[in-house]
C-alpha cells in the first residue's frame, strides 16, 4: 500500500519505519529541509532504541523515502497521515496550526481519492476542521473529490516505541465511514495478527480516547506525588506504600512511581489542552487542574531538597544524573531536568551533568554557559561536586560503585529524585541521602 506521512518527528519516522517494514511504500513529507537532508543521508535526528536500523534497511529497499516536497507526497499516498507537532498555544490550549496546514496542502493537492488521518494529540472536534479546510482547498480549485476522514490516535511510548507501533495493545480509529474503517484495518492488519486489537468508535471519542489517556497516565503520577510528599510529613514511606496498594489488582503497579514530576512532549501539554477545552465548554476540570498544579510544585522538590541542605547554594556545585524526561529517549521537552537546572541557575550555583543520550540536545538548549559543564561518565560528572542530584532513571545509575562516589565528591550528599537506592544502605555507607516521600529525615 502507498502512505504518506505528514511529520518526521517521533511519531512520524516511527510510524513510517514501522509500515515501511510490514512492505508497505512509504513518502515521509516534513518542512524541515536540515531533518530531512540528514534523513536522506542516512542519519536519524532523534534518539529511539533500534530505529536507525529499521529505517536504513527500508531506506534501502526503497520502501522508504524523505521529501520536503508536499505535492508529491500528497499524490503518492492512498492514506495520508498526519503526524505534526501540536504544541501548546499561550493559553495551554492545543496549536493546531501544524495539523490545519497539512489538511490544506492536501486539499491543495489531491487528485483521487485519500484517507485523510490524524494521528496527532487533537482536541474533540479537529476532525471536523481537517475535513473542512480539506474541503475548502478543494472547492478553491473547483473539484470535488471524494475523501474520508479518521481519527488514529497515536500511544506509542517514547524509548520503547517501536515494540509500542509493531504490538500495539489497540489501535483506536475514529470514523463515520465504512470504507475508511476497512482501509484502516488494511493498514494495522500486520501489527494485530494474534488477535484484533482495532477499537472502531466515532470521530469525536477516538480524539477525546487519547487525552483521558494521558490524563489518567498524568493523575497516577501525580496522585503518588502528593501521597509522597505527604509520607515525609507523616514520617511513613512511600515505597512501602507503592508496593502495598499496587498488589491490589484493581490498582496495579504500572505508573504509580512517586519522582519528580512528569515532562516530555505529551503529558504537560495535553493535560494542558483538555483543561482547556473544558474550560471552552464551560466546564471546570477540577481534577485535570490539579493533577497539573502538583505536577508544577513536584518538579521544584528535588531543588527544595537541596537548597533547605545547603542554605545559601552561591558558588556551589552540583552533578546531575540525567537530563532526559525518561530514560532510552534524548527527549528533553518539559523535563523536570530543566526546572532542576534553571532553579540551582538561579541561585548561582553550577551543574556538571550526565546523560547518556541528551547531551547534544542539552547543548542545544542551553549553549555553552560557564555555570554548566557536560561530563562524558557519571563518574566524571561527580568530581569536585558538593552533591549529586539524581533526575532520570537511566539503567546505568541503578548500581553504581558508591566508594568511587563517595571519595570524587566533596560532601557524600545524595538526592535522589527517582528512589533508586536503599535509605538504609545508605545511610550505613555514611551518604547524606535525600529521596522522595521516604520518610521525615528525607523532607
Ligand atoms: N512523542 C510522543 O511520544 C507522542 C506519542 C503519541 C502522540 N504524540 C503526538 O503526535 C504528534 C507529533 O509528536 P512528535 O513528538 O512526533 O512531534 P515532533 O515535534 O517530534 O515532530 C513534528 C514534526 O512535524 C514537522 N512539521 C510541522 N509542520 C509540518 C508540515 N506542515 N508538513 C510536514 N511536516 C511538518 C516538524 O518539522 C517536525 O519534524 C503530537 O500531536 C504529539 O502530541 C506524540
Amino acid at each position: 500500500m502507498k502512505i504518506t506521512i505528514f511529520g518526521s518527528g517521533y511519531v512520524g519516522l516511527v510510524t513510517g519505519a514501522c509500515l515501511a517494514d510490514a512492505g508497505n511504500h512509504v513518502v515521509c513529507v516534513d518542512v524541515d529541509a536540515a531533518k530531512i537532508e540528514r534523513l536522506n543521508a542516512g542519519e536519524v535526528p532523534i534518539h529511539e532504541p533500534g530505529l536507525d536500523a529499521v529505517i536504513k534497511r527500508n531506506a534501502e529497499a526503497g520502501r522508504l523515502r524523505f521529501t520536503t516536497d508536499p505535492a508529491a507526497g500528497v499524490a503518492h499516498g492512498l492514506f495520508q497521515l498526519i503526524a505534526v507537532g501540536t504544541p501548546p498555544d499561550e493559553d495551554g490550549s492545543a496549536d493546531l496550526r501544524y495539523v490545519l496546514a497539512v489538511a490544506r496542502t492536501i486539499g491543495e493537492h489531491m487528485s483521487d481519492y485519500k484517507v485523510v488521518i490524524t494521528k496527532s494529540t487533537v482536541p474533540v472536534g479537529t476532525a471536523d476542521k481537517v475535513r473542512g479546510t480539506v474541503a475548502l482547498a478543494l472547492a478553491a480549485r473547483g473539484l470535488a473529490i471524494e475523501y474520508d476522514t479518521v481519527s488514529n490516535p497515536e500511544f506509542l511510548k517514547e524509548g520503547a516505541a517501536l515494540a509500542d507501533f509493531m504490538k500495539p495493545d489497540r489501535v483506536i480509529v475514529g470514523t463515520d465511514s465504512a470504507r475508511a474503517s476497512d482501509w484502516m484495518r488494511a493498514l494495522y492488519d500486520p501489527f494485530t495478527r494474534n488477535r484484533d486489537r482495532m477499537i472502531v468508535m466515532d470521530i469525536r471519542s477516538a480524539e477525546l480516547t487519547k487525552y483521558a489517556a494521558n490524563a489518567m497516565l498524568a493523575t497516577k503520577i501525580s496522585f503518588m506525588n502528593e501521597l509522597a510528599n505527604l509520607a515525609e510529613q507523616f514520617d511513613a514511606d512511600i515505597e512501602s506504600v507503592r508496593v502495598g496498594i499496587g498488589s491490589d489488582p484493581r490498582i496495579g503497579y504500572a505508573f504509580i512511581y512517586p519522582g519528580v514530576g512528569y515532562g516530555g512532549s505529551c503529558f504537560p501539554k495535553d493535560v494542558q489542552a483538555l483543561a482547556r477545552s473544558a474550560a471552552e465548554v464551560g466546564y471546570d476540570a477540577a481534577i485535570l487542574n490539579a493533577v497539573e498544579a502538583v505536577n508544577g510544585r513536584q518538579k521544584r522538590v528535588l531543588f527544595a531538597k537541596i537548597q533547605k541542605h545547603f542554605g545559601a547554594l552561591r558558588g556551589k556545585v552540583i552533578a546531575v544524573w540525567g537530563l532526559a524526561f525518561k530514560p532510552n529517549t534524548d527527549d528533553m521537552r518539559a523535563a523536570p531536568s530543566r526546572v532542576l537546572l534553571e532553579a540551582l541557575w538561579a541561585e548561582g550555583a553550577s551543574v556538571r551533568a550526565y546523560d547518556p543520550v541528551a547531551m547534544p540536545e542539552t547543548r542545544r538548549i542551553y549553549g555553552d554557559r560557564a555555570d554548566l559543564t557536560l561530563c562524558s561518565s557519571s563518574a566524571e560528572a561527580l568530581v569536585g561536586a558538593d552533591a549529586l542530584a539524581i533526575v532520570t532513571e537511566w539503567q546505568e545509575f541503578r548500581s553504581p560503585d558508591f566508594d568511587s562516589l563517595k571519595t570524587s565528591l566533596k560532601q557524600p550528599v545524595i538526592f535522589d529524585g527517582r528512589n533508586l537506592y536503599d535509605p538504609a544502605q545508605m545511610a550505613r555507607l555514611g551518604f547524606g541521602y535525600y529521596a522522595i516521600g521516604r520518610g521525615q529525615r528525607n523532607k
